[in-house]
């Protein structure tokens, strides 16, 4: 009688509200590749930020088999045994891996999923993998039903994926979430809401690439709030998944932990919405022209609210835009909307007081890691967490 007791009173005296509440940090593996300062690998992760880790990415062959990336890193470096590991020094720490992305694609899953037979091999391929690999869940990122080369019957076609992944899981204890687009047209085109929000454990939305080069005029990777005539913005992402039936407490807010870069069409014309010519110049570390990871935008930038310790001779002209609640910078024909702690805090207060389940980040890997700006290690995912978790409503914004 008395260890039960004693187990009720832990119970009643653990703070659920905070525990219950997930930081899911997605980590992109071939981080381990990026040079000088931003090289990460799992030594470099603090086991006790996020409470949900995903590893990204695992892919299928057209057979139903689980394909590895990676193998060099992920096997024979122990990739994936070092990313499980971290879960010694955090025993509520759980560790999932993500399949799909968008190099994956839709068409192998819009197949697999379109043939029942291959479908079921496709799931028991799956468990047998978390199990060999010591994984505690599987994130679908299937980029994107129906879309991108899918088939109209991909939005019953995944939910019978789900429904019988979940089967399979739950007696073991495994979780699934899924990575979704959380663009309103898309939304409706791919997904049944109310099935997903009841087989799944956490819904990602991706609320990310919002706006980038392909726009052709300056926009931001990802409003909070909109002056889109597209809906393309966070707030109306979430709106959209409740009304369609979500319950809220599966919805996971996702943040990006880069920006979205363009190159001006005039230096002159410098404000949201401005003409561009292209894509920014890439980041020293993420060499990925129209993108610039937050560790790359605070060195670059260096300059007032974004790298307070570096205050110096930069001549970049930060903008705050209160209508999307955003931060963006320009320097001559360069301009960049990005994530800075201040905007970072605001989406974690608005998940808080939207009461969802989570927030999330792509990726941790492009945080502050190394405290390169004096603000401390993972400034921006730091300040996220505060806010998100905090039991009074911050009042410093
Ligand atoms: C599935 O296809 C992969 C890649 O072609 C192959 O290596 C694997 O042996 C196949 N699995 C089965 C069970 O046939
Ligand atoms: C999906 O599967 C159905 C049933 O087997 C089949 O009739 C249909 O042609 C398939 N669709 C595609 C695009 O392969
Ligand atoms: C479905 O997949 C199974 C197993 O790979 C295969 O034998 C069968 O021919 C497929 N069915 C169709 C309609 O393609
Ligand atoms: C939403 O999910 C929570 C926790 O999973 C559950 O307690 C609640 O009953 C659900 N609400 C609805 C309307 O289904």
């Amino acid at each position: 009688m008395a260890p039960i007791v004693l187990g009720f009173l832990l119970l009643a005296f653990s703070t659920p509200t905070l525990t219950q509440k997930k930081i899911v940090c997605y980590f992109s593996s071939w981080a381990v590749y990026r040079t000088g300062n931003g090289h990460f690998d799992t030594s470099f992760v603090d086991p006790k930020l996020c409470t949900h880790l995903i590893y990204a990415f695992i892919s299928a062959y057209p057979n139903g088999s689980v394909k590895i990336l990676d193998p060099s890193n992920d096997i024979k470096k122990n990739g994936y045994s070092k990313f499980n590991n971290l879960r010694l020094s955090n025993p509520t720490l759980k560790t999932m891996v993500s399949i799909g992305g968008w190099i994956s694609g839709s068409k192998i899953f819009s197949d697999i999923c379109n043939n029942s037979t291959l479908r079921a091999k496709f799931v028991t391929n799956l468990y047998n993998f978390l199990v060999q690999h010591k994984f505690n869940g599987l994130d679908l990122d299937w980029e994107y039903p129906v879309l991108n080369g899918g088939i109209a019957a991909d939005k019953t076609n995944y939910v019978s994926l789900i429904k019988e992944l979940r089967a399979k899981f739950a007696p073991a204890g495994l979780i699934l979430s899924a990575a979704v687009s959380a663009s309103v047209s898309a939304t409706s085109t791919s997904y049944d809401v109310p099935a997903l929000s009841a087989n799944l454990d956490f819904i990602n939305l991706m609320i990310y690439d919002f706006h980038g080069f392909w726009d052709g005029k300056t926009g931001h990777n990802s409003p909070l709030y909109g002056a889109s005539s597209h809906n393309l913005y966070a707030d109306a992402a979430v709106k959209n998944w409740i009304k369609l039936g979500a319950n809220k407490t599966k919805l996971v807010l996702g943040i990006p932990l880069y920006g979205r870069s363009f190159t001006l069409s005039n230096i002159a014309d410098t404000q949201m919405g401005a003409a561009t010519s292209g894509a920014g110049t890439a980041g020293s570390w993420s060499q990925e022209a129209g993108l610039l990871m937050y560790s790359e935008a605070s060195v670059l930038l260096s300059h007032g609210t974004i790298c307070t310790s570096q205050k110096s001779e930069s001549d970049w002209n930060v903008v705050w835009d209160a209508t999307q609640a955003v931060p963006y910078a320009h320097r001559n024909n360069q301009w960049v909307g990005y994530e800075n702690v201040i905007s970072i805090g605001i989406k974690g207060q608005y998940a808080r007081d939207q009461g969802l389940g989570g927030v999330m980040v792509w990726a941790i890997d492009m945080d502050d890691f190394r405290d390169l700006c004096g603000d401390g290690k993972y400034p921006l995912l730091t300040n996220l967490k505060t806010n998100f978790t905090a039991r009074e409503r911050p009042t410093k914004y």
